[in-house]
């Protein structure tokens, strides 16, 4: 008999079919499920995306039963594992790629690191990136001691990324390790063009696409994805999608390289709090298949309200769900002067503010935003 406590929750257990891969609901509906759009325009997904009532006491629940019946119980960490597990297919059906591949992480910044390190890279190694990347990626890049080629991405339009990209390959290129959606304004990077026509490993930043626009990871030999943004799960979840483990040497190991010696799922270094697990596991239920196109029908119409209103928006149309503007005076007192008017944006740190639109936002969330800008002017 194993000791309850020392059950492994990495135990690789059945595959849970997924009977209902989408819930049927219509964008009111879905909306209705997020207590925060009963008083605000909560537009910072980008961030931390809105919570829902269901994953909100998915969590609850777990946690009480952490209280009363114990945490170390068999039955729990059976229980844990099963729901690891399901995250782990939902992730996967989302992104497009086979479960036995992904692993759980507590962020985007944990996967990075989790491939950057473990391809050992050194000074004679270049790798290249973009000029707008966040720090998520970008530390754990400095940190592998490689030289760094940043692709200027910023100056040019979104068109013409994939030659910005091309321009910094040489025979040292090691790995190519960028964002598929640019935190800074939203425009989307050619990851298939790039890996067909580089050839070389492809590290994709998830953070601002997975939830948020149509992902098909498959085309990256590795990609991340955050829990808390698009996907609406709890903060600290995540995932990372393996395509290639066998060039990866860990430099950190967690218990799951004592369970499995072989495989992407040696690699996962974290234990995640049971309550994280199901409620990432409950918002990604939540997540409707009209999801991006919806997205993608909202982000037009901010974008289109706000050039309309005489904001300059830098983000070019039919990119991410990304809106970066700016307006006359201080962005940090423009973020708090929305905040006042119910209205949750960002400021960022090249001076331009931003707006996250999800499926979840409505033509109000739009006319707030656009109210408290001119508010502010
Ligand atoms: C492009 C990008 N990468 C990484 C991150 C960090 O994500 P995480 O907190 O999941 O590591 C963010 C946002 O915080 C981001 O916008």
């Amino acid at each position: 008999m194993v000791p309850a406590l020392e059950l492994s929750h990495h135990r690789r257990i059945t595959a849970v079919p997924l009977l209902h891969p989408y819930p049927t609901v219509t964008p009111a509906e879905a909306r209705a499920q997020f207590p925060v759009f009963e008083r605000t325009a909560y537009m910072n997904a980008g961030s931390v995306g809105p919570l829902s009532r269901r994953t909100f006491e998915t969590m609850q629940a777990e946690e009480a039963a952490a209280l009363t019946r114990g945490r170390g119980t068999a039955s729990v960490w059976e229980k844990a594992s099963a729901t690891a597990t399901a995250a782990r297919e939902r992730v996967a059906a989302l992104i497009h790629v086979p479960a036995d591949r992904v692993i759980l992480t507590t962020s985007t910044t944990e996967g990075c690191n989790i491939v950057v390190t473990g391809l050992r890279l050194t000074p004679d190694d270049e790798v290249i990136t973009t000029d707008a990347e966040h720090p998520g990626l970008l530390m754990p890049l400095l940190a592998s001691g490689a030289h760094l080629r940043k692709s200027r991405v910023m100056e040019r339009p979104a068109s013409e990324a994939l030659g910005a990209v091309l321009d910094e390959v040489t025979p040292r290129t090691k790995l190519v390790a960028l964002s598929h959606v640019l935190w800074l304004n939203g425009h989307v990077l050619p990851l298939a063009d790039i890996k067909r026509e580089t050839g070389l490993p492809l590290l994709v930043d998830g953070a601002q696409s997975v939830g948020a626009i149509a992902v098909d990871a498959s085309v990256a030999d590795w990609y991340t994805v955050s829990g808390q943004k698009w996907l609406c799960g709890p903060e600290t979840t995540g995932a990372l999608y393996v395509g290639d483990d066998t060039t990866l040497r860990p430099q950190m190991q967690g218990s799951a390289a004592s369970t499995f010696e072989q495989g992407p799922l040696r690699l996962a270094m974290t234990h995640l709090a049971p309550p994280m697990v199901a409620g990432m596991l409950a918002a990604l239920e939540e997540v409707p298949e009209w999801g991006p196109s919806r997205a993608a029908d909202m982000v037009a119409k901010c974008r289109a309200a706000l050039l309309e209103a005489g904001v300059e928006v830098r983000t070019e149309p039919g990119q991410g769900t990304l809106v970066s503007f700016r307006t006359a005076g201080e962005p940090a007192d423009a973020v708090k002067q929305a905040e006042a008017a119910g209205v949750v944006i960002r400021n960022l740190p090249d001076g331009w503010l931003r707006a996250s639109v999800g499926w979840w936002n409505d033509e109000t969330d739009i006319a707030r935003l656009v109210a408290s800008l001119q508010d502010g002017a």
